[in-house]
Order: structure tokens, then sequence, then C-alpha cells
């Protein structure tokens, strides 16, 4: 009798086990089909690349610490990526994404696991394409919640909706880019601004199928708000209603009530909506904030805040007072009240002592043009540099060439100053016009208390440059306008409470100072998030050594990685 007890309680642990296992298994692994769809969007309908069939694609949900895998099915027409914006991947660049940077492109017609590792981050972050401009339809949300047996950092919203901001171009994105980059000009702007893949009834034809988010009266919302678009910041607002922002990048805030928000591509908010006004219909708009000399797409897009509940439909639905798209005072009012949270449950921990410091220049540059036939300044061709240098993406990966000790790939000499000193933001200089070429990284030392300080130049088209870092959330210590003053702009340097995130404005003209801790080893990308100045070349790779223990160590490479050798 003893005997068939413990093998009773051992089917009965085996089968717990199993059970728990495929309940498990409903929301750690998911299917990313990668197929091209027909969308009718602004009165004409043309073939997408999208993932499963959606645009935006589908949204990954997951608590804080979790790990999932997505297997990517390329059913598409050209090799694709995909990278998890934000999310750190501790030791574990080999599914981080971006194409030749850490890994080859998943070839038409097969397939990819990516092991999605999350650990500090909670809040709201996202996926996109990481290959050519393909991210323009393919990206989609990744919402955090707080771990099992925690609680957000303020009152539980009544309920949460995600709102994608996107770009939407009438004609195929590929040619888009393809062709600026043939001809060495700007890229054409897009034809629509999106929320939830929607230009909204201002646009004609797009009326019945405007996004709608239904609210009860009194009750708080969270907006997931991400910026997916390629290559504009936005203001964004709802009518009437105030926005409290409580994080950013997977980071907690301190609140800040607002009646408008500006967020730069890549940058992701979680913003609490209370339903306080007379049940109506209220706008949600976007739009764009450019301090560019090329003015932006001038459209606004809409979605419809709508109350539930017997009231008759305004004749007139009211718009928000978005800032004018020029209007760089109040994008820097909202960006400068940002904040981390900094509580107990949630401190943060700025680094003092710095071992490693980088000054960076950021440029829009020219590329001598044969027979000055190109379409850009000076009949040349548009580039982009960091530290003067145009960043070449190589043939195959970087991480597979560190890793493999393959030689010729990349080159250690990025370097940790300008080439050239002199006044960055005032007058152009002749010597700065041309970058050099290559695929040129950083190494950084395990374990190094870096800073880096972004520097604004005034070369060719100055603007605001959302620059971004894979493997890491930083803190954002300082900004201004002008050169960085390396006596007097440290001592304007918040060590209390700066915010943790992954993507941060460059003033135009200006500069911006970045520290994080060299904790993360691997192959990590960092580029400006406009996406016609990363094609551009204003790029580079930081390359974190291993430490000393198996914990510091990257991580061997997963049995599959897509292959290099077919174009
Ligand atoms: Cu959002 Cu390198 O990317
Ligand atoms: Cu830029």
């Amino acid at each position: 009798m003893a005997g068939f007890d413990k093998m009773g309680v051992i089917l009965l642990v085996a089968s717990l086990e199993f059970i728990l296992l495929q309940l498990c298994s409903a929301t750690r692994y998911y299917d990313f089909v990668l197929k091209e769809t027909n969308f009718t969007r602004l009165c004409s309908t043309k073939s997408i690349l999208t993932v499963n069939g959606s645009f935006p694609g589908p949204t990954i949900q997951v608590h804080k610490g979790e790990t999932i895998y997505v297997n990517v099915h390329n059913q598409g027409l050209y090799g694709v990526t995909i990278h998890w914006h934000g999310v750190k991947q501790p030791r574990n660049p080999w599914s981080d994404g971006p194409e030749n940077i850490t890994q080859c492109p998943i070839q038409a017609g097969s397939n990819f696991t990516y092991e999605v590792v999350f650990s500090s981050e909670e809040g709201t972050l996202w996926w996109h394409a990481h290959s050519d401009w393909t991210r323009a339809t393919v990206h989609g949300a990744i919402v955090i919640l707080p771990a099992a047996g925690t609680t957000y950092p303020f009152a539980a919203p009544h309920a949460q909706q995600t709102i994608i901001l996107g770009s939407w171009f009438k004609s195929d994105v590929m040619e888009v880019i393809n062709s600026a980059l043939a001809t060495g000009a700007d890229p054409n702007n897009s034809d629509a601004f999106t929320i939830n893949g929607q230009p909204g009834d201002l646009y004609s034809c797009s009326k019945a199928s405007t996004f709608h988010m239904k609210v009860d009266y009194g009750k708080t919302y969270m907006l997931r708000l991400i910026n997916a678009l390629m290559n504009d910041e936005q203001f964004f607002a709802i009518a009437n209603h105030n926005l409290t922002v409580v994080g950013q990048d997977a980071a907690y805030l301190k609140p800040i009530t607002t009646p408008y928000i500006m967020i730069t591509p890549g940058q992701t908010m979680d913003i609490l909506v209370k339903a306080n006004q007379p049940p109506s219909h209220y706008y949600i708009a976007s739009a764009a904030y450019s301090d560019a000399i090329v003015p932006p797409h001038n459209g606004t897009t809409t979605a419809i805040l709508q109350y539930r509940g017997k009231y008759s439909t305004p004749s007139t639905i009211p718009l928000p007072n978005l800032p004018v798209s020029n209007d760089t005072t109040a994008a820097d009012n909202f960006t400068s009240c940002v904040r981390a949270l900094a509580s107990k449950a949630h401190p943060i921990t700025v680094p003092t002592k710095i071992t490693t410091r980088i000054y960076m220049t950021i440029a829009i540059n020219e590329q001598i043009c044969p027979n000055a036939t190109c379409a850009g300044p000076d009949n040349n061709a548009i580039a982009a540099s960091l530290n003067n240098i145009s960043f070449e993406t190589p043939s195959i990966d970087i991480l597979q060439a560190y890793y493999g000790g393959i030689n010729g790939v990349f080159e250690e000499n990025f370097p940790t100053n300008p080439p050239y000193f002199y006044n960055f933001t005032g007058e152009q200089q002749n010597i700065t016009t041309y970058p050099t070429f290559g695929a040129k990284v950083k190494f950084i030392k395990y374990g190094e208390g870096v800073e880096i300080i972004f520097q604004g130049t005034n070369i060719i088209a100055p603007e605001n440059h959302p620059m971004h870092l894979h493997g890491f959330s930083f803190y954002l210590v300082g900004t201004g306008y002008g050169n960085f003053n390396a006596t007097t702009s440290p001592k304007t340097y918040n060590l209390v409470d700066p915010p943790e995130v992954n993507t941060i404005g460059v003033p135009k003209n200006g500069w911006a100072t970045i520290r994080f801790i060299a904790d993360n080893p691997g192959v990590w990308f960092m580029h400006c998030h406009l996406e016609r100045h990363s094609s551009w070349g204003m790029d580079t790779v930081i390359i974190v050594g291993n430490g000393n223990t198996t914990n510091s160590k990257l991580r061997p490479p997963p049995a599959h990685m897509p292959l290099c050798s077919k174009s």
C-alpha cells in the first residue's frame, strides 16, 4: 500500500507540473509570422510587411523579470530582424536584433526564436523590426506589469490602453529609403501620422476606421504611449483632459500633470488620464514637433476618447491645443520636468565614479558625390556621423565577429573625443563637413562607470537627435544649449533623481550627458532613433567586455543563429 501511495504522489506531482508548464507556455511562447498584408489607408490599398497580419502588431504582456520566447517565421520577401527596444537582455545580445550588429537577418522562408530576458524594466516598451526601414510597419507594444505580489507606485488604474503613434507612407517604405540613398537627398516625409494604425478622421477616407477609446465617467485609465514614428518627434494631448505622466522607458517618474507631452521616436510613456469631463467625445491628437530646417509632415492624427452612456453625440468634437510644430519652448517645458520617482520601492543608483568618459559630437554631413550629381547639399549626398565617423554596417554581424575572433569586420578605434575642437554650435567649419566612414566601435571594460556627453553641432542641418542605446537604460544627468563646458556644465547635473531611460533628445545645438555602469557584457548598438539619420550613419557600437565571474560573462550563442552567407 505504501508503495502505491508513493507512486500516486509522484504521478500527482508530475501531472501538476505538466499543467503548470501548459499554463506558463500559454504566455511565454509567441509566434510572429512576418508576411505581406493588404491595408487600406488614405483612400488606397497597398501591401505592407506585418506581424500576424496586424498593424500595429501584437502586444506582448509580461510581468517584471520574466523571460519569453518569440519564434519569428519570415514569410516575407526579404531578410528581417526584430529588436526588443529597451529590454536590457542581460548577457544575451544574441537576441537583441539589430541587423548585422548582433545577428544576420532571418532570411525569407526561415525562422529564428528570440529569447527575450526581462530584468529591471517595469512599464511600457516596444518591439520593432531592425532591418532597413521595415520597422515602419513591423512594431508593437510590450507591456511589463509589476511582478507578482507587487503593485504600481500609484492607485491601480481601472483599465489600460496601448496607444502607438506611427508613420504611414503611401509608397513602399523600402523605396522611400532606397531612392533617398541612391540620390543622396532627404527621404520623403510620411503621408500621415497614425494612432493605433489609423490616421483618424481629419484625413480623407479615415472617418469610419478612427480609433475609439471607450471610458466610463469617473474612472482613471493608463495610456501606454509609444512613439513608433520613423522620423518625427510628436506633441500629444487629449482635449479638455490633463495627462499625468508616471513612467518613461519602463521606469517610474515623479508624476507630471500637464495638458500635453512631447515624445521622441523610440520613447515610451505611461500616462494616467481621469475621465472627469462631461460625458461626450473628445479628440486624442498627435502632431509633429520639429526644430529641423526641413519642415515635417504637417498633419494631425486623431483618435476619439468616447465616454460610455446616454448623451447626444456632439456635432463638433473638441480638439486639444497642441503647441505649433516648431515650439521648442513648449517641448523643453515638458522635457525639463522629467524626474525619476527615486522612491524606497523604486530606488535609483546614479554612478558617481566615472572611469570612462566619451565626448561625442553628432552631425549631419556630406559625402562627396562623383561628378557632383547628387541631390543633397552642394550636389553631394547627405551623410551623418558621431565623432565624425559615419558608421558603415558590415556584411556579417559584429557580435559573431567579436565572439568568434573574426578579423576585418569592425575596428575598435571609435574615438573618445571629437577629432577637432572648435565652436561646435557656432558657424559651420569645413573641416568637419566630410566624415570618415567605417565600422568603428568603442570597447569598454566590464564594470566601468561610463559617462557619454553628446554634443550637437551646427553642421549642415542641426536639430534635436533622439539618441538610443541598446542593452542598457541610463541616467540623463544633464542637458543644455550651446557647447558643453567641462567646468560649468557638470555643476548643473542632477545626480539625485535623473530619469532612467533608453532614448533621450539631445537639444539642437546643445548637449546631453548620460551615465551608466557597464555591467552588461555584449555588443550594443547606439544610434539616433530618427531612421533617416541612422541610415546615413549616425550610429556606433559599444562592446562591453566580460567580467570575472560566470554571471558577468557573455552567454554562448543559441544553437541556430541565422546564417550570414545568403544576401
Ligand atoms: Cu528602437 Cu536600435 O532601436
Ligand atoms: Cu538624429
